[in-house]
């Protein structure tokens, strides 16, 4: 594959993918979700005459009705895993995560599959809306119907309700989504992208939080990946613009621990290893955001104060509490994460040093996440993209070695590659072959949309073979899935 331009720079203003809603609407969306989330929870402790009930409620009520103002209607769906705001699927942020489980959930037991609002709402309607929901019992089909026929008897018939839809794909997803090892994932995913945010927030703040809780979350996640690796690369799909400093972290520390185990480290090395990865880049947090979110290049100026980042960062967690948790080697590898073998990297220094094995372990993780992760101002390298650029670069920059591992670790094909097969289907790689002598036969997700317009998944291992000694599928090649405006991240969560 050809090209020419560097990571970051010169690849152009790329448009956000049609599949993508805005992110004026995404916020409000999520923002109901949250506020419905607490409403739900508060009305079965409460009656609507409570205070505490009444203030939530009005701040339901100002979330909803911002959205009619805004759309004119709201209806919001539930199709398996996921809620569609005016037919739109609604992204969800680390924050947004516990809400949108518990909205999923909690409607899906009792078979309400959405809702929509045709007006503005007032007090007694969401009071009414909520507590007929309240009074429903899980799991009875006519669930809708009797919840819409309650609301027109209250006079409210501008609101109606329907049923949960199966999707016809549903069963095939099976294999897919009730693992449960992968709802773990997630969960500690999401968990250790919100931890990361409130230490940074704290930081900001000139408070210094401690480490142990991070510590759990990263001894959680060393468990996942001896259980299922693939799991923990498939949720690095996920980016996310808003959040990017946090999801990189995390990202950057799944990378980090793959290699360490990869290198034969013991459990200790490794918690290190992922903890130093984690705060890999908090120094970050002294620098404004104006310079650390500017779309353009930085000026000379603001590079100076960029560079600092590395030993702003040793600063910070030396601050840290509990600092019996923080050792040598983790103070050692965030100094170094950008330091390049031909002295060419930053800090500057006044002697030539050798880097650390953290440090070069960081270095790699860092540059394949950054580089695979759309930012406003540039699309996304894809993973084939990203690893050929590396390997052109290497002994110059990245410790040849550790990037041979990666390359083995992600595979020639490496998870969230979109792929064009023989067959003339499109296929995302979900799982790596754990033969490494057949790298090029991964598992992939087939994709494809039914008359509905529903994307349809099903899992295909490039093993099967036609019954003789023909392979079903091969891979022909990769594909640049922004063109495609293909969502990766959606076929991980
Ligand atoms: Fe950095
Ligand atoms: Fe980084």
């Amino acid at each position: 594959m050809e090209f020419d331009s560097s990571p970051g720079e010169s690849q152009g203003v790329s448009k956000a993918p049609p599949e993508a809603m805005s992110a004026d609407l995404t916020k409000l969306g999520s923002h109901l979700i949250s506020k419905i989330h607490v409403l739900m929870r508060v009305s079965l402790i409460y009656d609507a005459k409570n205070e505490t009930f009444r203030q939530f409620s009005q701040e339901s009520l100002q979330a909803v009705n911002a959205l009619i103002q805004k759309e004119r209607m709201v209806s919001l769906k539930i199709l398996k895993n996921e809620i569609f705001l005016n037919e739109e699927r609604l992204r969800y942020s680390a924050d947004g995560f516990t809400s949108f489980k518990y909205v999923l959930t909690h409607w899906k037991k009792k078979l309400i599959g959405g809702v929509t609002f045709r007006e503005l709402v007032d007090e007694r309607v969401l009071n009414e809306f909520i507590f007929i929901f309240n009074s429903l019992e899980d799991g009875k089909e006519d669930n809708a119907a009797r919840f819409t026929k309650r609301l027109a008897d209250c006079g409210i018939d501008f609101v109606t309700v329907t049923p949960l839809e199966k999707s016809v794909s549903e069963e095939e997803d099976t294999s897919l989504e009730r693992e449960d090892n992968r709802e773990v994932a997630k969960k500690v995913f999401f968990e250790t992208i919100g931890t990361v945010k409130d230490m940074i927030t704290q930081i900001e703040g000139k408070q210094y939080p401690g480490v142990r809780k991070l510590k759990r979350l990263v001894q959680k996640t060393i468990h996942l990946a001896v259980e299922d690796e693939s799991i923990l690369l498939g949720l690095t799909t996920i980016k996310n613009y808003d959040e990017y400093t946090y999801n990189h972290s995390v990202n950057v520390s799944i990378y980090a621990l793959a290699l360490g185990r990869r290198l034969g480290f013991s459990r200790q090395m490794l918690t290190e290893l992922g903890l130093t990865a984690l705060f890999h880049d908090v120094g970050k947090s002294k620098i404004p955001k104006e310079v650390l979110n500017k779309p353009a290049g930085l000026d000379d100026e603001e590079w100076v104060l960029m560079k600092k980042h590395p030993l702003m960062g040793v600063e910070t967690i030396l601050n840290l509490k509990q600092l019996g948790e923080i050792n040598p080697r983790m103070v050692i590898g965030i100094f170094d994460h950008h330091l390049k073998g031909d002295a060419s990297g930053y800090p500057k220094l006044f002697r030539k040093k050798e880097i650390s094995l953290f440090g070069r372990i960081i270095q790699i993780a860092d540059v394949y996440d950054a580089m695979t992760t759309p930012r406003v101002y540039r699309k996304p390298w894809t993973p084939e993209q990203a690893l050929a650029f590396m390997l052109r670069d290497r002994g110059k920059h990245l410790d040849p070695i550790l990037l041979k591992v990666l390359i083995g670790l992600v595979g020639i094909f490496p998870i969230g590659s979109l792929v064009l097969l023989s067959t003339g289907e499109l296929g995302i790689v979900f799982k790596p072959n754990a033969d490494s002598k057949w790298m090029d036969r991964p598992q992939v997700i087939l994709i494809s949309r039914d008359q509905k317009g529903y994307v349809k998944k099903e899992l295909a291992d490039l093993m099967a073979t036609n019954g003789g000694n023909q392979f079903k599928w091969s891979i022909i090649k990769t594909l640049d899935p922004t063109e495609y405006h293909i969502d990766i991240a959606k076929y991980f969560l």
